[in-house]
């Protein structure tokens, strides 16, 4: 696996993979990699004969400087699981190459990313959709991958890369979990035991609300079951529960008689978790 430093090194990596007509699929990341990246490698070694990667915490998508300082950063632990996934190369650029001296454009999605998530955490996803749009350009892939879990960043990114005709197919790729259910997250590492037996909570309430799902059920039902479920567990403190238009992101109300997207969060200790889940018929 080559490791580049800077752009022109990962450029130059992938230029050699092209020139002898391999395809290209990326995987954009944060580091503190955990089973769920390597499911991204996974399906994009599955679909193209090259995997590049990224591990590049953005400073632009972290509304609080303390979240940014105290993010999980396990380079070396990182490397090795990208080399045994199979990676071919990896770049892992400095601050001031991504976002060099003078640095002022954006990339954002006017409305997408004002909505749920974008609420509470403002100017989050004006950050990510500059930052994929700066290391999908470095990159120029066939295909980049990217977790269901973050549901909304997956439909902000389709978004921004259908609205800019960018010629790149995103791919989503379904949630890993822990054995109890639990997403796989970098932040779980922060929960205490106590918490982290607590978060699986989330994941029994988009359990509980699948099997409700029946055809013509009233939306408000599967809420009540979703907030009763996260509720009795005395540890989390529910932030907001969604059921949305998976395109629009508009909530749906009445009967359920379409596909449906569930967003939930919660605190586990002052740790945010958030889960998703697409519910009803297509
Ligand atoms: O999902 C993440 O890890 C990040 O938001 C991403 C897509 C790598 C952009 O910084």
């Amino acid at each position: 696996m080559q490791v580049c430093r800077n752009t022109t090194a990962f450029r130059d990596a992938i230029a050699g993979f092209r020139a002898s007509g391999d395809g290209v699929g990326l995987v954009t990341t944060m580091g503190a990699l955990h089973a769920g990246h390597l499911a991204l490698v996974a399906a994009a070694k599955a679909d193209h004969a090259r995997v590049v990667a990224t591990i590049f915490v953005n400073p632009t998508q972290f509304g609080d400087r303390t979240d940014l300082d105290t993010y999980p950063r396990t380079e070396a632990q990182d490397l090795q699981m990208l080399r045994a996934a199979g990676v071919d190369a990896v770049l892992i650029p400095e601050v001031a190459e991504i976002y060099p001296e003078g640095d002022e454009t954006i990339v954002e999605t006017t409305r997408l990313a004002h909505v749920l998530h974008g609420q509470v955490r403002p100017g989050h996803f004006r950050g990510v959709t500059t930052v994929v749009a700066k290391l999908l350009n470095i990159a120029q892939p066939d295909a980049a991958y990217f977790g269901e879990k973050d549901y909304q960043q997956l439909q902000v990114i389709r978004r921004m890369v259908r609205d800019l005709h960018s010629p790149v197919r995103i791919v989503g790729v379904p949630t890993v979990r822990e054995p109890d259910g639990l997403a796989m997250s970098s932040r779980n590492t922060r929960l205490t035991p106590e918490d982290r037996a607590a978060a699986a909570c989330l994941s029994r309430a988009l359990d509980a609300a699948e099997a409700e799902a029946g055809w013509r059920v009233p939306i408000d039902r599967i809420d009540q079951v979703l907030r009763t479920t996260i509720n009795r567990e005395p540890r989390a403190a529910l932030r907001a529960v969604d059921i949305v238009d998976p395109d629009s992101f508009d909530p749906v109300r009445g009967l359920l008689t379409r596909k449906v997207a569930i967003m939930i969060s919660a605190e586990f200790g002052g740790v945010l978790l958030i889960d998703q889940r697409e519910i009803g018929p297509d």
